[in-house]
């Protein structure tokens, strides 16, 4: 009977709204992006489709609540590289990464950039790594928790310059942008999806992206490499999850709506303006962002040991 009912549910579904967990601020670009797609994913599946933001413990709560969440398609979670990058900072995560979602599909990935308030006085990156090295106990890094890719960014940047900063965690990078607006803090390293309308309102000073080649709505910015820090890269990659055991028609459904919002002109539009792109369509698939996952786990758990950096 469970089966049938299973099947009958997928028939029907959906057939109320459905939640997307952010596990990150409000205002911040995860949410930026899940708002984006969820919008767009609503108009195809014919139900509402709404937002909640689950901050804390660099975006491992809002996952949790999903891990733990009804199999039934409406809970699902919109996270980042974040969902990789933890499994090796938290030594004792309370869901199991790769067993307990089920992969919708990848959204897109997003490019970094370094931003400090206007005040700072660096002039370039060259200045800005220099000017962090004098004064260690002074510069202030904003990030969004231990697990955030603003985290991460972080991380390594802390490692290719060889100087530990005082970081100021945030429940995202919203809110740690309103400071970084007002002074309180001195530099992050954000996605473009959240810093490219303050760098082209001339709010904050910006210092690199940190992707291979310039990113075509910010193409005055010279990437990492060119500004001084080769080899320096970073992309942000997005994925779609549904708790394990939600019923393989309800996941075909789901990834059938993010495909076509990818393709949403509206989306498209969006994410260019924003610094990023869809990803192709055969990436927008549950093979490939379990593939993925699992790839970059095995990519990030070295580098961050390697580095020393827990959470827990
Ligand atoms: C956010 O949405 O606030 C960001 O993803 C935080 C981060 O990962 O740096």
């Amino acid at each position: 009977t469970t089966l049938l009912a299973g099947a009958a549910h997928a028939q029907d579904y959906p057939n109320k709204l459905i939640t997307v967990i952010v596990p990150f601020a409000a205002g911040g670009p995860t949410d930026t992006v899940a708002r984006l797609v969820g919008q767009s994913m609503s108009k195809s599946l014919g139900q509402q489709v709404i937002i909640e933001n689950v901050g804390g413990a660099g975006g491992t709560l809002g996952a949790a609540r999903v891990a733990k969440a009804a199999p039934d398609g409406y809970t699902v979670l919109l996270h980042h590289i974040g969902q990789a990058t933890s499994v090796a900072l938290y030594r004792k995560l309370p869901y199991d990464t790769l067993n307990d979602f089920a992969p919708v599909g990848l959204i897109t990935d997003v490019p970094m950039t370094f931003v400090a308030k206007s005040a700072f006085p660096a002039k370039d990156l060259k200045e800005l790594v220099a000017y962090a090295q004098a004064n260690k106990d002074k510069v202030s890094y904003a990030n969004a928790g231990v697990g955030s890719a603003s985290h991460l960014c972080g991380m390594l940047f802390m490692t290719a310059i060889k100087a530990e900063l005082t970081t100021v965690p945030y429940k995202g990078t919203g809110p740690a942008m309103n400071d970084l607006l007002g002074g309180q803090v001195d530099f992050m390293c954000d996605q473009t999806t959240n810093t490219t309308s303050q760098i082209k309102g001339g709010k904050i000073k910006v210092y690199g992206v940190t992707t291979k080649t310039r990113v075509p709505s910010l193409n005055e910015v010279p990437t990492m490499d060119e500004a001084g820090l080769p080899g320096f890269e970073v992309a942000v990659w997005h994925g779609l999850y549904a708790p394990k055991g939600t019923p393989q028609p309800v996941i075909a459904k789901l990834t059938k709506a993010l495909q076509e919002a990818l393709k949403d002109p509206n989306v498209v539009t969006r994410f260019a303006e924003l610094g990023t792109e869809p990803v192709s369509p055969d990436r927008a698939t549950p093979e490939a962002l379990g593939k993925h996952l699992k790839a970059e786990i095995d990519k990030w758990s070295p580098i961050i040991k390697a580095a020393g950096v827990y959470a827990d």
